[in-house]
């Protein structure tokens, strides 16, 4: 599936319209630059996956009592059946960067997602992380920031759970064209829908290219949570799916609680240095050798060998994926510092492009 070509309207129009803006005289900041006129314009063919490459369940699942395509999916039009093309303008900002030579940088898009990705290239981008409407039934009215400005949006869908996931799919099928083949995507959901989103997300990316679905704690339960007749609902989850398996990924590491030095760097040797004891597990015989000749095994009474591991040469905590050390999501000083965009950056380490709605 990898090495299949899934082009879109965007690759054309990245050779022509796209291209045009590059030049000095090109339009200045806060100006909106027209769409091009795109009435007319067939599908391009390769535009359209093979289907059957999309989803493999691996052998032991069997026969798999689900459709082989993702909801919404038309084997002739694919989503622009459903959600036929429309043009959206751009307009000029500071600070905005795709990060990729080819396309223009400081440009921010407005509108709907699926338009704005059909005039992207395929192919470009590294990281996409996404905070959709999570399926939640609800209408948000949120007023934001100091001059009280109203943002809302309905997540109400029309059709039920399978019309949300069609208007998602039909998005996720654009970002998957866009990632670059070491590309991954995050996607942010809760208990409402994202079973079913991770199904339809092995249809797209393949089952083999799930890596994570991290458990975000959202905060601590209060109020009428604890009278719910049932363990209060915490986290979020996050899909992270790769475009293939030659994705990047790069370790993150948390800073050492005071409980955990204290708990497990309780030793200092004689040059000062604090220092923990830790079992060597699956180290291989040559590694061991290694640390001997180094002096960094710790002999007990009985004669067990253990790492002797320093504190000063420690990254810290591995990021794994139970997120719960992030203030609460709807505490004031969470909205006021940072975005569940500028987290869900920092802890993947790359920079990502396609957002909803942030901040
Ligand atoms: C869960 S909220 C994300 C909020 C944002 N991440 C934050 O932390 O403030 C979902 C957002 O997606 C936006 N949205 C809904 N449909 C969209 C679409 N088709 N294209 C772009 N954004 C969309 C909504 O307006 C809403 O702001």
């Amino acid at each position: 599936m990898a090495d299949k070509k899934q082009g879109g309207l965007g690759d054309e129009l990245f050779g022509s319209r796209l291209g045009e803006l590059r030049d000095a005289t090109g339009p200045v900041k806060g100006e909106f630059v027209p769409p091009p006129d795109v009435s007319g314009k067939d599908e391009i063919a390769e535009a359209l996956p093979e289907q059957e490459e999309f989803w493999r369940p691996p052998a032991r699942f069997g026969s798999v009592p689900v459709e082989a395509t993702p909801l919404g999916w038309d084997s002739r039009r694919g989503y622009h059946k459903l959600y036929p093309q429309v043009m959206l303008p751009t307009q000029v900002v500071e600070r905005v960067s795709f990060g990729h030579p080819e396309l223009e940088p400081n440009r921010l898009f407005w509108g709907d997602n699926l338009h704005v990705m059909r005039q992207l290239p395929s192919q470009s981008i590294d990281l996409i992380y996404i905070d959709p409407p999570f399926f939640s039934g609800r209408q948000y009215n949120v007023i934001f920031g100091d001059q009280n400005e109203l943002r809302s949006f309905i997540d109400i869908w029309e059709g039920g759970l399978s019309g949300y996931l069609i208007w998602l799919n039909s998005r996720l099928y654009e970002m998957k064209r866009l990632l670059k083949k070491t590309g991954s995507i995050y996607v942010h959901c809760d208990w409402h829908a994202s079973h079913y989103i991770k199904c339809e997300m092995d249809k797209l990316f393949g089952y083999e290219n799930f890596r994570n679905q991290i458990a975000w704690k959202r905060a601590t339960p209060i109020g009428g949570k604890v009278k719910s007749k049932m363990m209060p609902r915490d986290y979020d989850s996050i899909l992270y799916y790769v475009k293939t398996n030659q994705a990047s990924y790069r370790n993150e590491y948390l800073p050492y609680s005071k409980e955990y030095l204290t708990t497990y760097f309780k030793h200092t040797d004689k040059d000062g240095r604090i220092y923990r004891i830790q079992a060597l597990g699956d180290y291989s015989e040559e590694s061991r050798e290694k640390f001997r000749q180094q002096g960094r095994i710790y002999k007990s009474r009985d004669g067990k060998e253990a790492l002797i591991q320093y504190l000063d040469e420690s990254k810290g905590v591995l990021l794994d994926d139970i997120w719960v050390d992030i203030i609460g999501m709807q505490h004031k000083a969470f909205q006021k510092q940072s975005s569940k965009e500028k987290i869900a950056i920092t802890r993947a380490g790359v920079l990502p492009t396609v957002q909803y709605g942030g901040r």
